[in-house]
């Protein structure tokens, strides 16, 4: 049974602040109370309230930003857990579980350009990965800065989540909105295609995608149809985070290299799964 990560701990962190960003979001910066170690992009804690405003099972996250020994989430405020998280005053107590998960692949600068979709909240996994590529994963060849296209959709342009600071890292950034607010009117796969018949954006690229069930299931479509690798940082309802209480299975593919096992578990096996892994369409009751 996969077990969880050996660095993942249970602390108690300090809230620092809690800053809005965007129309229905909020960086929650916590002091972990220990340096930790740099955590891989596309890893996620579980968070929960200390003093009994949030419910009893915490809730997960991705690591936005890790600076100055501090840990920052980009959180949307959606239900109680979360709205509690956004809540905190300072100097609150939270409890951190993590980091778990297993994070995006190694990004390197050798193959194919990368294009990073994210939708929404799902940009979140995004800061660190496009930073950690810039100085190289794994002691592979760093990315250069063109090698990589970060392509941001929300439904408008106050949901494009610091789309600025994003753009600021030097990638080549593009944002895509469904009512044309902001950039490309439409979802990121058309902009996608836009951009690569335009030659912005070459013709056999790798992709990495975080963002709602659909977004994430038309791109391993269209990731089959071209041959593209592709990896998926998925969501579930999770119970504990840490392969205990089967909260968060998702169906693995006939035929692929999971295929031994009808599931895999989000917590321990993922996020990050590739799309030769996973089943989408077998998924029922995944959140939207
Ligand atoms: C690995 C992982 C990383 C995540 N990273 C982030 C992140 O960086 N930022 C962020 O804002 N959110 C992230 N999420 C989603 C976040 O965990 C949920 O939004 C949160 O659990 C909702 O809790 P709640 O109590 O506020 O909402 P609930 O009261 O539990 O539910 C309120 C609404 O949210 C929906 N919902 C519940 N859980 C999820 C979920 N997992 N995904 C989507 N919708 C959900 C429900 O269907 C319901 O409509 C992540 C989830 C996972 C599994
Ligand atoms: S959340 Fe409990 S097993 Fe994955």
């Amino acid at each position: 049974m996969p077990a969880p990560p050996q660095d993942a701990r249970s602390r108690v962190a300090r809230v620092v602040r809690c800053t809005p960003c965007g129309a229905d979001a909020f960086v929650l910066e916590l002091d972990p109370g220990e340096e930790l170690a740099p955590v891989r992009a596309s890893r996620f804690f579980m968070l929960r309230r200390e003093d009994g405003t949030s419910p009893l099972v915490p809730r997960p996250f991705s690591l936005y930003r890790q600076q100055r020994g501090n840990l920052e989430f980009l959180i949307k405020a959606m239900g109680r857990g979360t709205r509690a998280l956004v809540s905190a005053p300072a100097g609150s107590k939270v409890r951190l579980i993590g980091p778990l998960g297993n994070g995006w692949p190694t990004i390197d600068g050798d193959g194919p350009d990368w294009v990073m979709l994210a939708g929404g909240v799902g940009s979140a996994p995004f800061w660190m990965g496009i930073e950690q590529a810039q100085q190289g994963m794994d002691g592979k060849t760093p990315v250069r800065k063109q090698q990589v296209h970060l392509l941001f959709g929300a439904a408008s342009s106050d949901l494009l989540y610091d789309f600025k600071g994003l753009a600021g890292l030097g990638v080549s950034a593009h944002a895509a909105t469904m009512d044309g607010s902001h950039g490309h009117r439409g979802h990121v796969l058309s902009l996608l295609a836009q951009l690569q018949a335009s030659g912005k954006v070459p013709e056999r690229v790798r992709l990495l995608a975080c963002g709602p069930e659909r977004m994430l299931e038309a791109t391993a479509h269209l990731a089959f149809e071209r041959g593209w690798d592709a990896w998926l940082s998925m969501e579930t309802w999770m119970g504990c985070g840490v392969g205990i209480c089967n909260g968060c299975p998702i169906p693995t593919r006939a035929g692929g290299p999971r295929a031994g096992w009808p599931n895999v578990k989000c917590c321990v096996e993922g996020p990050v799964f590739h799309v030769r892994e996973v089943d989408l369409a077998r998924r029922v009751g995944a959140p939207t």
